[in-house]
């Protein structure tokens, strides 16, 4: 179909599941075990009420922020997504020339299908950039050197959910091969190794997941630092303590998240943390960046999180479905997105979505214990 005739995110993935092959759907759609983190990341959304206010002359909407410094037309990332070409050739170019014509912010994968000099050349201003700290540090140590210097990297996501590959059931089960893309080029960690060994069972993450480093701790922020000045997030945060621990030790930001359900299963749904943080640290919010991601599907599902208090959100699979339609796919995605934002916005009484926006919008109840 025409990208016209997709009208939300829905018809998106269903497209995709109709077009890719059978062994690139299982990759990007494939989560843990039983999917229970999955399935529920998008569910629970749906179980946080609004508590609409009227006549609040809604007729004009802000719905900007600002992160990292970067300015952002709607508050709004393209999640990390590893080997984004398995859905559309350009992949990764896709999303740092759709998300610069949005006006929104990518983050360039570890394990990207491009080299990663390329995707910085698609890429006009910034981006962020995902870490994965692999066993072979001195290659960590040069990516980031190499991420640095490029000027155009706002932040670097350190992904800490995933220390060891989980069980994704769907992708080591498909037969085939990932269409003709040869995923995993020199911006990878895993690069060499993979392409040396190739697969050691069906399955592409357990494949990818390889020289991640398992040992990685706390103690590993020194380091960071050493290597680098820009900002530091934490990504995969799944509970308080580390939340403040994050804070304590002086990260810039956290990612809520449970990797889209494809780390630990019954992990909770990232919204569930955001609330746990609300109940127990409240003092994190003014202290960092709080992102978020993990079934994000509707402009309303984005809005309940910054009513929540967080600073912006990410969506990771729809963003490589929609490069089975390059750089305007992208764009779709993130005008159908900025259209339910601002409608729901006016829906429900708020004019200026960062200076409005506050838990009293919703009611939680249902999820929240
Ligand atoms: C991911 N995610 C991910 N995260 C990360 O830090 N590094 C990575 O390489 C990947 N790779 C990856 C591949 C695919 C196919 C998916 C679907 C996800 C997790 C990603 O950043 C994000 O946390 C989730 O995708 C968010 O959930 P939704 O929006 O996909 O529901």
């Amino acid at each position: 179909p025409h990208l016209d005739e997709l009208i939300n995110l829905y018809d998106l993935e269903e497209v995709a599941k109709r077009t890719l092959t059978a062994k690139a759907w299982a990759y990007i759609d494939g989560a843990s075990n039983d999917n229970l983190t999955y399935r529920f990341n998008n569910r629970v959304l749906k179980h946080i009420w609004f508590r609409p206010a009227v006549m609040r002359g809604v007729r004009y909407v802000n719905m900007s922020t600002t992160l990292f410094g970067c300015k952002l037309d709607a508050p709004i990332y393209i999640s990390p997504t590893a080997a984004v070409s398995v859905a559309g050739p350009d992949g990764e170019l896709a999303q740092a020339r759709g998300a610069a014509s949005s006006g929104i912010i990518a983050t360039i994968p570890n394990m990207a299908s491009h080299p990663l000099e390329n995707i910085l050349d698609a890429t006009p201003g910034r981006a962020f950039f995902q870490l994965y700290v692999s066993n072979d540090r001195q290659q960590s140590e040069d990516i980031v050197r190499r991420v640095t210097a490029s000027g155009k990297i706002k932040a670097i996501f350190v992904t800490v959910d995933c220390p060891v590959v989980s069980k994704r059931e769907a992708d080591e089960r498909a037969k085939g091969n990932l269409s003709s893309v040869n995923p995993y080029k020199d911006s990878s960690p895993v690069a060499t190794a993979a392409s040396r060994k190739g697969p050691p069972r069906g399955g592409f993450a357990r494949q990818s997941g390889q020289q991640v480093d398992p040992s990685i701790s706390w103690s590993d922020l020194a380091w960071l630092r050493s290597i680098t000045d820009l900002p530091l997030v934490l990504k995969g945060v799944q509970r308080h303590e580390d939340a403040v621990k994050a804070m304590e030790l002086g990260f810039e930001g956290i990612v809520l998240s449970n990797h889209g359900g494809r780390a630990a299963d019954n992990a909770p749904p990232a919204i569930l943390t955001l609330l746990e943080l609300h109940r127990n640290c409240p003092q994190v919010f003014g202290a960092m960046e709080i992102l978020i991601d993990g079934g994000f599907r509707r402009g309303s599902d984005i809005i309940k999180a910054i009513c929540l208090g967080a600073s912006a959100v990410g969506l990771g699979r729809p963003f490589m479905y929609s490069v089975m339609y390059g750089q305007e796919g992208t764009e779709r995605v993130v005008d159908i997105l900025k259209d339910e934002i601002k409608t729901c916005m006016q829906l429900i009484g708020i004019c200026d979505l960062f200076a409005d926006a506050s838990p009293d919008y919703l009611v939680t109840s249902e999820v929240d214990h």
